[in-house]
């Protein structure tokens, strides 16, 4: 069985009920909002995010019940919205393997898109008086601007530490990761104790994952988006960090020059690449990525035997060993 198969397989109807919810949910009227909703169903990610509060339930020892449901939908109406204003932001053309919302149809229209995607989460939580989880989820999407805001003020600068690297990894993309494993918890009814753990749970697993996403910019991985991209738009991730930080004057002065300067020419920003890469800036990295993961499996181990257990456990290898 493939990695992803044996990760559903506790979750396989909860996941099939979800696509449907999940489609419904985006619905509109709206001709052109129809047929980019329809583009954005059928070219879906790896759906992390609802495994994640669904395998939560499970491994809790409860039912995934309807409020499960709208938090994942939730979750992932969000998580589309954020990429749909990201690749605007980044001005990225590739999103899952084929054209961004902004590559077909413009700037304009894929941030109203975004918009909509948001505000259609937002209501499905209110209507059905899911206040717990909206709390638990719009935190994270304040945090997600903020960590996103945080970066491009990084870029401008190119003033960033280690520790900065990981405030901004932690917001804009663990925080959400948590909401679902904590929103998962919360879905059941579980008390608060176990909401805060599980919260923890999911945002160590997501610095863990965004690592994984930062490595890959470095390699040549056919991942379904742009990579090598990360230098260019200034965006100074661990590897690049280490790699300043332990190099002598000289250098360092020009690899700041470099991604200052010269950041758009394809040329010197492979030498800044392979230079990180020489220094050590990966196994680094990867080191770190791997930390993060025992610490998650470190909470993993509390809980009571099950299949959604064993499955969240495989999900945490699968965040660091993926090919996409
Ligand atoms: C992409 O998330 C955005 C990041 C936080 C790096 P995913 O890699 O989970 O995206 P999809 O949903 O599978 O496309
Ligand atoms: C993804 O960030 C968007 C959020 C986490 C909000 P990035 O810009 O780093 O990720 P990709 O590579 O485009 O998916
Ligand atoms: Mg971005
Ligand atoms: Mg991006």
């Amino acid at each position: 069985m493939k990695v992803v198969e044996k990760i559903k397989y506790p979750i396989k109807e909860e996941m099939k009920v979800f696509e449907e919810k999940f489609k419904q949910s985006m619905s509109s009227t709206v001709p052109l909002l129809d047929r980019i909703t329809h583009y954005i169903v059928r070219r879906k990610g790896k759906q992390m995010r609802p495994m994640f509060v669904f395998l939560s339930a499970k491994a809790l020892g409860g039912e995934v019940t309807e409020k499960s449901y709208r938090a994942a939908s939730l979750i992932e109406l969000l998580h589309t919205a954020t990429l749909v204003h990201d690749d605007v932001v980044d001005d990225s053309n590739m999103r899952r393997g084929f054209f961004s919302i902004n590559a077909l149809w413009k700037n304009k229209i894929a941030v109203l898109v975004g918009d909509y995607l948001l505000s259609k989460g937002l209501l499905l939580s209110i209507d059905n008086e899911d206040f717990d989880i909206l709390k638990i989820v719009s935190t994270a999407v304040k945090e997600m601007s903020e960590g996103e805001l945080l970066q491009i003020e990084k870029a401008r600068k190119l003033d960033i530490t280690e520790e900065v690297y990981f405030d901004i990894i932690r917001k804009k993309t663990a925080t959400l990761i948590a909401a679902c494993t904590a929103a998962g918890a919360k879905s059941i009814d579980s008390d608060e104790k176990t909401v805060e753990k599980f919260h923890k749970l999911g945002e160590l697993i997501g610095v863990a994952f965004q690592m994984k996403d930062d490595l890959f910019d470095y390699t040549n991985s056919k991942i379904g988006k742009p990579t090598g991209i990360d230098i260019k738009e200034q965006k100074m991730t661990l590897p690049l960090i280490y790699a300043i930080n332990s190099s002598e004057k000289k250098d360092k002065k020009w690899l700041i020059n470099s991604v200052k300067k010269h950041n758009t020419d394809k040329k010197i920003v492979k030498e800044v690449i392979d230079f990180v890469k020489k220094s050590g800036g990966i196994e680094y990295t990867e080191t770190k990525m791997k930390n993060y993961q025992q610490e998650a499996m470190e909470l993993l181990n509390d809980l009571d035997a099950s299949d959604a257990k064993n499955s969240l456990i495989t999900l945490v290898d699968y965040v660091i060993d993926r090919e996409k």
